[in-house]
């Protein structure tokens, strides 16, 4: 008889009640089974199988080219290679700001096609109309996670990549629009580069979970690209950003000493040969 790994897996009912306790959520993207499974493994809460695969996957300037079944390739490789975590997918950029029929359309796919638990759609008030739409699909819908702040999917309105919401007219829009997300049915909102006193204040007055990029240490809980935080990636360095290895130095270094020893002759040995 097969012994099954049992593991409890983490839902939105679970990050909800984490808020409620105080216990702060960890979250990590990832874009493929096998990093999937070794940040699932860590017992990381919540994997984002974010856009930004566009940037570090396939070497866009932005999140803006990938596609939703560029998306969906990597939300099923992902959801393949985890056991306990939520896996949450990104709606590509043009897959849902046309019309609310749309993003509909859009969210099932991601939904049946990669067996993730839930999407994560950039906007606040310009979204509402979509967010309500695909909650309505059957019961109890498709879980959405907002996002707000620095949207990169808006790169060409706003021109830059600098901290948002800095002016008190953005400010108070962002507030507005989290009460927006939340009455409309998200289950968390991202919060992007933005000031630490005003994510504090929305962490506070929303009942769910806020998930912090560059927003200080006043949120529910903190996300950040697997390839920033292990240093795969050298060229991006925000203020925001905590690099808990240096991958690329190391990955560098044991393809040198490859190459190294497939020139001298010392790869393979006799052990290493049939
Ligand atoms: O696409 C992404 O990785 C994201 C995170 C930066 C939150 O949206």
């Amino acid at each position: 008889m097969s012994v099954q790994k049992k593991v409890k897996r983490v839902t939105t009912h679970v990050l909800s009640e984490m808020k409620l306790k105080g216990e702060k959520i960890s979250m990590l993207t990832a874009y493929d089974f096998s990093m999937a499974q070794i940040i699932d493994n860590a017992g990381i809460d919540v994997i984002l199988v974010g856009d930004s695969a566009s940037n570090v996957m396939a070497g866009n300037e932005t999140t803006l080219p990938i596609t939703l079944d560029q998306m969906i390739y990597h939300g099923a490789s992902v959801v393949r290679g985890v056991d306990r975590a939520l896996v949450v997918v990104d709606l590509p950029f043009g897959s849902y700001q046309g019309n609310s029929k749309e993003a509909l359309c859009s969210a099932i796919r991601i939904m049946k096609e990669t067996s993730a638990d839930a999407v994560k759609l950039e906007g606040g008030r310009e979204v509402v109309e979509s967010v309500t739409r695909i909650l309505s699909a059957g019961i109890p819908g498709i879980p959405i996670m907002g996002h707000l702040g620095l949207t990169p999917q808006s790169i060409h309105k706003f021109g830059t990549y600098v901290v948002r919401a800095q002016e008190d007219a953005e400010a108070k829009k962002l507030i507005e629009d989290a009460h927006l997300l939340e009455e409309a049915g998200c289950f968390a909102i991202v919060l992007e580069k933005i000031p630490a006193k005003l994510a504090a204040q929305v962490a506070k007055e929303l009942t769910i979970p806020i998930i912090g990029i560059g927003a200080g240490g006043g949120v529910d809980g903190q996300v950040l690209v697997i390839h920033d935080m292990l240093g795969i990636n050298q060229e991006f360095s925000p203020r925001f950003l905590r690099r808990y290895h240096n991958l690329y130095a190391e990955m560098t270094g044991a393809v040198g000493n490859y190459i190294n020893d497939v020139k001298s002759g010392n790869f393979p040995n006799e052990r290493e040969q049939y």
